[in-house]
């Protein structure tokens, strides 16, 4: 059966959260396409010390294979914030697609998140989910993992660097972080994460009754 659940929203909304409980739930694959970028965006860092040249990247991102997404220093901000400036360079989104959409469309099912795959990567996924949050409470849930994982940025930092972020993704010429007009939206500001993942659950076991006639 090929069923792709598409989950899409702004950083530290929930949305990677929620992909790996459904994941688990209906025993699909699952990608987290924000790693892609990360890894390109690190990468790229390295390879031009500390600058980001865009045929670069490019060309990283073409050759990019599956152990540089084991990489331990995808998490930090540093490489969220590489990610969303490879992110905004069209030939870095190409050289993804393919992977993408080969994964998306794979036997067994697939739960992609990240901020394009409803719109562009797979916009006819059988589920689309669009998962949001105010940005203070974003900020406050970013904080404390990366506080957990050692660093020593302020919450008042952490909220600056979410909303730049969040302008460039939304504001690039291609591919722009939006919903999709038939996006489920999953508001978590004050859900817990169980309640979202049953909203997520609800919706995928709706349409997937439709689609195998159960
Ligand atoms: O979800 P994340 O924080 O790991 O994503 C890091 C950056 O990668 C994000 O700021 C924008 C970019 N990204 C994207 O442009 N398209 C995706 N499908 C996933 C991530």
């Amino acid at each position: 059966m090929i069923f792709t659940v598409a989950i899409d929203g702004p950083a530290a909304s929930g949305k990677g959260t929620i992909a790996r409980a459904v994941a688990r739930r209906f025993g699909f694959a699952h990608l987290d396409t924000g790693l892609l970028y990360r890894a390109v965006g690190v990468k790229t860092l390295a390879a031009g010390r500390g600058v980001i040249d865009p045929a670069q990247a490019e060309r990283i991102a073409r050759s990019l294979s599956e152990r540089d997404l084991t990489r331990e220093d995808l998490r930090s901000a540093r490489a969220g914030n590489a990610a969303s400036r490879v992110a905004a360079i069209p030939g870095v989104r190409a050289a993804l697609m393919d992977f993408q959409r080969r994964f998306a469309r794979r036997e067994g099912g697939a739960v992609l998140d990240g901020r394009d795959i409803g719109t562009v990567v797979c916009p006819e996924a059988e589920v689309k989910l669009f998962v949001t949050a105010d940005d203070a409470v974003r900020a406050r849930r970013r904080h404390a993992e990366l506080a957990a994982a050692g660093s020593t940025q302020s919450e008042a930092e952490v909220l600056a660097e979410l909303r730049q972020r969040d302008a460039r993704d939304a504001a690039r010429a291609v591919a722009p972080l939006r919903r999709a007009a038939d996006a489920v939206l999953i508001d978590t500001t004050e859900l817990s994460i169980d309640a979202a993942v049953t909203r997520a659950v609800a919706e995928i076991e709706r349409r997937l009754e439709q689609k195998t006639g159960r």
